[in-house]
C-alpha cells in the first residue's frame, strides 16, 4: 500500500555522541547494576590472567619436584578456591547482566508504550503499524542486549589486555614483544571485517523492516485479500522481499565466512612462532616449561579482546540506530498537545487532576475554523457553527463531505488548522482534553472493543461502574437480551478486537459503554450503521432517552434516525448548505428531501418485496 510515511535514515556511520547521551539518559535506573557488572567483569579479567599464571608456577615449581609437599598443598587450596570464586562470580555475573537487559526491556517498552498512547490520530495517519511493532519488538531488544552484554565486555578486554601485558613484560620481554607485534595487523583486519559485516548487516535490517511491514499488511488485511483474491499478488511481493532478504543474509555470512579464519591464521601463526622461539628459551633453560605454557596461554588469550572489540564496535553502531528508532518514537510529540498552564491545572493524561475538571454544559461554536488533514488539501474553510446544549443535532451529506471531520474536530481527536472551537464559550485549547474526553461519549461505525469480556468492555465507560449498572446500560440499549443468549453471558470473551462478535453487537456494546460514562456530549458516528432496522427502532427510543439532556451529534444515513433531531445539517465539500429541522427541509425540497423521499420510497418497496433492508 502507498503510504506517505518515510523512514528517516538513521544509518550514519559515525559515533553519535547526542544519540548516546539520550541513551545514557534512559539507561540511569540501571546505572547501580551496570557498576556492579564492570566491578565484576574486571575481577573476571583477573582470574582470566591470574589462571595462566598459577599454572605457571604450578609446572616450574611442582612438576619438576622442586616444591614441598606442604607448599603443593597450600597451593591446591588456593587454586581450588580461586577456581569456586570464578565460578561464583561467573554466576553473579550472568544473573545481574540478565537482569539489566530484561528490566531496560521492560522500561524501555513500557515508556515506548505510553509514548503511543498519548499520540494523536494524525501520528497514526501516517506511522505504519509495522514500523512500531519492530520499534517495539527487535529495536528495544538489541538496545538491551547491547548494554547489558557487549558494552561490559570491555570492562573486560582492556583490564585483562593490561594485566596479561604486565606480567608478560616482567616475565619476558622478548616473546612479550612477539604478542604484541601482531596486534595492529590483527585489530586492522578485524577492523575492515566488522566495516563491512556492518555495511552488510544493514542491508539485512533494512530488508527485514519491509518484511515486517509485508507481514503485518499480511495479517491486517487478509480477509480484504481473500475477498479481493489478491493472494498471488502479495505472494509475489513477499517473495521478492524474501527473496532480498536471502541475498544479503547470505552476503553477510560469506564476509564472516572469509575473515574470521584469516583471522584465526593469524593468530595461530603468532602462536607457532611462540611455541618455535620459547621452545628454543626453554631448552637452552632460560626460560621453565611453565613460563613457555603461560606464554602460550597468553597468547590465545591476548588476541580475544581485540577481536571482540571490533564486534563490540559493531554492536555499539547497531545499538546506535537502535536507540536513535527508539528516542524518535519517544521524542514524537502528540500534534496535539496540552499546554504547560493546561497541564499544571488540569494534569496530564496519565495523572488528572479531576477535582479541577469543570462540569461541561455543552454549549459547542465552531468559529472560522480552518481544517486540512494534509497540508494544502483543505478540508473545512472558514467553517462556522453553534450548537446549543440540549440540541440533537443530526449531519447528514455524500461521503466524503466532511461529516467525521467535524464531529472529530469537537472530540480533539483533530484541532482547527486556523479558527477556535468553544465549548460553554471557551477555547477547549484552554483546558484539557482529558477533561473533554471525560465529558465526551463516542461512538464509532467501526466500533473497537477489546479482548476480554462483555463485561470488561462496557466497563471501561466508566471503571467504577458496579455490575448492576452495566446491566442496566446494556438493557437500555437492548444489549442485554443477546448478551443472555451466550452461554457465558456478561463473562463471554469477545475475541481479539470483538472479532467473536458481529458489527451490530459490538456497536450496542460501545453505546453501552457510552451510556455508562454518562458523557455530556454525545457523538455518534454511523453508530446505528449496522444495526437492523428493528433493533434499531427499539432502541431509538433508548437513544433519545438518553440524549434527552445532553448535546448529541449524530452522523447518520437512515434518516429514521434523524427525523426527530433538533437541527438537521446538511453537509457538502466542507459547508453546511441546508440547515433547520425535518419538516422545514422537507419543505425547501433541496438535498434533504431528495434524500428523504428517495430513501422512503426503497423503505416502502422492501417492505412490499417482503420487508427486505437496504440498510440504508
Ligand atoms: N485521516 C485522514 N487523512 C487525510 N484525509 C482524510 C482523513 N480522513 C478524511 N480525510 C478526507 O477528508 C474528507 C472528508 O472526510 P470525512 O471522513 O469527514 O467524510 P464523511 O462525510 O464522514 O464521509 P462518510 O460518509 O464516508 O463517512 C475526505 O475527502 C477524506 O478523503
Ligand atoms: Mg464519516
Amino acid at each position: 500500500m502507498a503510504n506517505k510515511f518515510e523512514e528517516k535514515d538513521f544509518s550514519n556511520e559515525g559515533l553519535n555522541l547526542g544519540v548516546w547521551k539520550k541513551i545514557a539518559g534512559l539507561f540511569k535506573p540501571f546505572y547501580k547494576k551496570l557498576a556492579v557488572l564492570i566491578v565484576l567483569q574486571i575481577v573476571i579479567a583477573f582470574s582470566d590472567v591470574l589462571m595462566p599464571y598459577l599454572n605457571k608456577i604450578s609446572i616450574d615449581n611442582f612438576a619438576s619436584g622442586n616444591g614441598s609437599d606442604e607448599e603443593l598443598m597450600t597451593f591446591i587450596i588456593i587454586y581450588l578456591l580461586i577456581i569456586v570464586l570464578i565460578g561464583i562470580i561467573n554466576f553473579i555475573y550472568f544473573r545481574v547482566a540478565g537482569k539489566v537487559e530484561m528490566g531496560f526491556a521492560y522500561y524501555l517498552r513500557e515508556k515506548c508504550f505510553k509514548r503511543l498512547q498519548s499520540l494523536s490520530f494524525s501520528y497514526y495517519d501516517v506511522t505504519p503499524t509495522g514500523w512500531l511493532l519492530a520499534r517495539l519488538t527487535s529495536d528495544i531488544a538489541r538496545l538491551a542486549e547491547v548494554l547489558a552484554w557487549s558494552m561490559v565486555d570491555l570492562a573486560w578486554g582492556i583490564p585483562l589486555m593490561i594485566f596479561s601485558g604486565i606480567i608478560m613484560f616482567s616475565t619476558n620481554a622478548v616473546l612479550a614483544l612477539l604478542i604484541l607485534i601482531v596486534v595492529p595487523l590483527l585489530a586492522y583486519v578485524s577492523y575492515i571485517m566488522q566495516k563491512l559485516s556492518l555495511k552488510a548487516y544493514r542491508g539485512v535490517r533494512k530488508a527485514n523492516s519491509k518484511i515486517t511491514n509485508s507481514f503485518s499488511e499480511g495479517i491486517n488485511g487478509a480477509r480484504t485479500t481473500k475477498t479481493l483474491v489478491l493472494e498471488e499478488y502479495n505472494y509475489a511481493d513477499f517473495k521478492e522481499d524474501t527473496k532480498e532478504m536471502y541475498n544479503v543474509s547470505v552476503k553477510a555470512a560469506k564476509i564472516g565466512g572469509t575473515f574470521r579464519p584469516l583471522v584465526n591464521f593469524i593468530s595461530s601463526l603468532t602462536l607457532a612462532l611462540i611455541i618455535w622461539i620459547g621452545g628454543g628459551l626453554a631448552n637452552s633453560g632460560i626460560i621453565g616449561f611453565g613460563t613457555l605454557m603461560m606464554f602460550i596461554q597468553y597468547a590465545q588469550q591476548f588476541y580475544e579482546p581485540i577481536r571482540s572489540i571490533s564486534m563490540i564496535m559493531t554492536d555499539f553502531q547497531i545499538a546506535q540506530a537502535s536507540g536513535e528508532r527508539i528516542i524518535y518514537l519517544l521524542e514524537s510529540e502528540p500534534s496535539i498537545n496540552d499546554t504547560p498552564e493546561v497541564i499544571a491545572k488540569y494534569g496530564t493524561i496519565f495523572e488528572p487532576k479531576t477535582q479541577n475538571y469543570e462540569a461541561i454544559k455543552g454549549d459547542i461554536s465552531f468559529k472560522n475554523v480552518t481544517f486540512e488533514y494534509i497540508k494544502g488539501e483543505t478540508i473545512l474553510k472558514d467553517f462556522s457553527l453553534d450548537i446549543k446544549s440540549g440540541q440533537t443535532i443530526a449531519l447528514v451529506g455524500e461521503t466524503g463531505s466532511g461529516k467525521s471531520t467535524i464531529v472529530n474536530l469537537i472530540c480533539r481527536f483533530y484541532e482547527p488548522c486556523s479558527g477556535e472551537l468553544l465549548i460553554d464559550g471557551i477555547d477547549y485549547r484552554k483546558r484539557s482534553i482529558g477533561w473533554l474526553h471525560s465529558k465526551l461519549g463516542y461512538v464509532l461505525q467501526a466500533p473497537h472493543l477489546f479482548s476480554g469480556t462483555i463485561m470488561d468492555n462496557v466497563r471501561l465507560g466508566r471503571l467504577d461502574a458496579s455490575d448492576e449498572e452495566v446491566y442496566e446500560a446494556c438493557k437500555l440499549v437492548n444489549a442485554h437480551d443477546f448478551i443472555m443468549k451466550f452461554e457465558d453471558g456478561y463473562n463471554t470473551d469477545v475475541g481479539e478486537g470483538g472479532s467473536r462478535l458481529s458489527t451490530g453487537q459490538k456497536q450496542l456494546i460501545s453505546f453501552a459503554r457510552a451510556v455508562l460514562a454518562n458523557p455530556s456530549i454525545f457523538v455518534l458516528d454511523e453508530a446505528t450503521s449496522s444495526i437492523d432496522t428493528e433493533t434499531e427502532r427499539i432502541i431509538q427510543f433508548a437513544i433519545e432517552n438518553i440524549m434527552k439532556d445532553k448535546t448529541s451529534l449524530v452522523v447518520a444515513h437512515r434518516l429514521s434516525t434523524i427525523v426527530n433531531a433538533d437541527r438537521i445539517l446538511v453537509i457538502q465539500k466542507g459547508q453546511i448548505v441546508e440547515d433547520g429541522t425535518h419538516e422545514t427541509l422537507i419543505a425547501l425540497k433541496g438535498y434533504y428531501y431528495r434524500l428523504y423521499t428517495n430513501q422512503f420510497n426503497e423503505e416502502q418497496n422492501s417492505k412490499l418485496m417482503g420487508g427486505y433492508d437496504y440498510g440504508l
